[in-house]
Parts: structure tokens; sequence; C-alpha cells
């Protein structure tokens, strides 16, 4: 199957309770609705961009158990390419333990499993999967040396390397000179950089900040403020798209793998960024992760319905 978006990262099966709101410490609450569906940011991510319109490879490692057996039968029935995932018999599929409170918030702890389990000589063994990519997505919910043999491929490779800085941890420049496009959240980029970022102003400082470690374009998603732009020549902010949000689980991953399809389209940054923005404030109305992920058709139809700036 050829592709021209691949897809390295997590796969998850998410165990989601809707709460009525978030529990303290040592607080048990009655939660509502249970639903398990299939997760990871590196899944979620595939699936967004499969569903908007690219095609798509997935590198990632499940268990040889029932959940990753059920997961690689979702992703194979959503069109995306599988054949790359490892099924490591020694590991247990990776499982996300999710609350989402009555504003759609939410609480994730993960038990990456097999996710730990991706190693560089996974990436080695696949070297040609990175060389037929044009688009190539990383989060950080698999191992840091293993995404950065990746990316180091990639990059000698000349791709359009995006990195999806969560959940948030430190980086090197060296590893940060290496991307072409980083889309940290509001948390993420202060991390990285850090300048508390909260408004359009502090945005855009810590996008310079990142810019000077050598990052080619900067994308900080800043949830119901908007995303902020910038690269060597402009900068802007994109205000979000009012939405009512039910849970703004995968919000994040379905804006990148959105940008991510339309991207390989070589369409213009500002267009992949409202694109992507329609994408994400979709799936924020709808529960779960993936079961939220929209397709293109729903995308193009939001778009159609909502003047540019609302
Ligand atoms: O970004 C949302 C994802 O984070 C969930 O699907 C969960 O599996 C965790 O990886």
């Amino acid at each position: 199957m050829s592709h021209n978006i691949l897809v390295i990262g997590s796969s998850n099966t998410d165990m989601v309770v809707q709460v009525p709101n978030l529990p303290a410490a040592g607080e048990t609450i009655l939660g509502g609705v249970f639903q398990q569906a299939s997760g990871g940011k590196g899944a979620n991510q595939a699936v967004a961009a499969k569903r908007c319109g690219g095609q798509v490879a997935l590198l990632a490692c499940v268990g040889d158990d029932s959940l990753g057996e059920a997961v690689l039968k979702a992703y194979q029935a959503d069109g995306i390419d599988v054949s790359a995932v490892v099924v490591d018999p020694k590991a247990k599929s990776g499982v996300a333990i999710i609350m989402v409170n009555k504003d759609g918030e939410n609480s994730i702890a993960v038990a990456s499993g097999a996710n730990d389990c991706l190693t560089v000589e996974h990436i080695e063994k696949n070297k040609a999967l990175i060389e037929q990519a044009k688009v190539i997505l990383f989060q950080l919910e698999t191992p840091l040396p293993t995404i950065e043999k990746a990316i180091a491929l990639a990059a000698a490779a000349n791709k359009i390397i995006i990195l999806n800085p969560a959940p948030a941890q430190a980086l090197s420049d060296r590893l940060l000179s290496q991307i072409s496009l980083l889309t940290p959240n509001e948390t993420e980029a202060s991390l990285l950089t850090g300048i508390a970022v909260c408004d359009a102003t502090s945005a855009k400082k810590a996008a310079q900040c990142l810019l000077l470690k050598g990052v080619q374009q900067v994308i900080i998603t800043m949830g119901e403020l908007g995303v902020f732009y910038m690269d060597a020549k402009q900068a802007q902010m994109f205000p979000a798209f009012n939405v009512k949000a039910t849970d703004s689980t995968a919000a994040g991953d379905t804006f990148n793998g959105a940008l991510a399809a339309v991207l390989a389209n070589q369409e213009e940054i500002f267009s992949c960024i409202h694109f992507a923005q329609a994408a994400a404030a979709l799936s924020v109305q709808k529960s779960g992760a993936q079961p939220s992920i929209p397709c293109k058709q729903e995308v193009m139809d939001f778009l159609a319905s909502r003047p540019l700036t609302s």
C-alpha cells in the first residue's frame, strides 16, 4: 500500500468515564457512562490524517492480546496501512484511563505498555517507510531515542517533519533544529521555552524562541483562544471556532492529523490551519478519541456553514 503520510507513535485503548467533575486526590466519585474506544496520540493522528484525505501508514507497537488485535482491526477498517505495526508478544497493549467532566475537560493516565517497546531497531527496519512518505508525524508517547532516530532519518531524507510535542517533555535543541513544523499547546510551548504562554503576545515570544532553535514553522494551539502561527516571515493568530465542547480528548490529535493530510496535498499553510481547526472543532463535540474524529466531507460542510472568522 502506498502512503504519503507516515505516523510514528503510540496506540492505546481508551477506557473513558464521564464524571460531573474531575476527582481530587483521595476522592471517589460516581461517574456516568463508560466508553471503550481506540486511542493513543499516534493512532488518533493517523486516523485523523486518513479520514481527512491522506494515505496513511502507522508505525507503532501493540501487545499480542485482545486489545492489540481490536485496535489493529479498527485502524485497518479506517484504511490505514498497519503492515509495519509491531506486535510484541512480551508486552501488554497500551491503555489510557480517561475521565471527562461536564465541561468536556479531561484527566488522562496512560499505561504505555507496548508503546515503550517501539525501538530504534524497528525504525531502522522500516527506513523505506520513511523514505516513501512526504509528511512524517510524531508525538512523544513512545521512547525518545526511537523518535530521535526516526527524525534524524526523516531529516536526512528531506521530509516534512511535524512534531506534536505531547505529552510535554524537554527536548534538545538538536532535535528541535530538525523539525519542519512544531505544534505544542500552551503548556508544551511553555515547557520548551521557559516562557509562560497564555495569549497571543506570549505565544509570539515562545514561537520566536523556538524559531531561534531552528524549528522552521511553529503552531501553538491554545484551545478556546485559537491557534498562533509563526515562521521566519510571518505571524498570525487564528481565532477558534465557537462550539460547545462535550469532550476535548484527541482535539489536538485531530488538529495534527488533519493538518498533515492537507499539508501533504501542498495546500498553503493558512488554509491548512483553518481546515485543521475546523476538524478539531468538530471532534470536541463528540465523545471519545477516535469515535470523535471527523472525515474530510464533514470538515468541508462545517467550513461551508461558518464565516471565516466565526
Ligand atoms: O490525546 C488523547 C490521547 O492521549 C488518548 O486517546 C489517550 O490514549 C492518550 O494517549
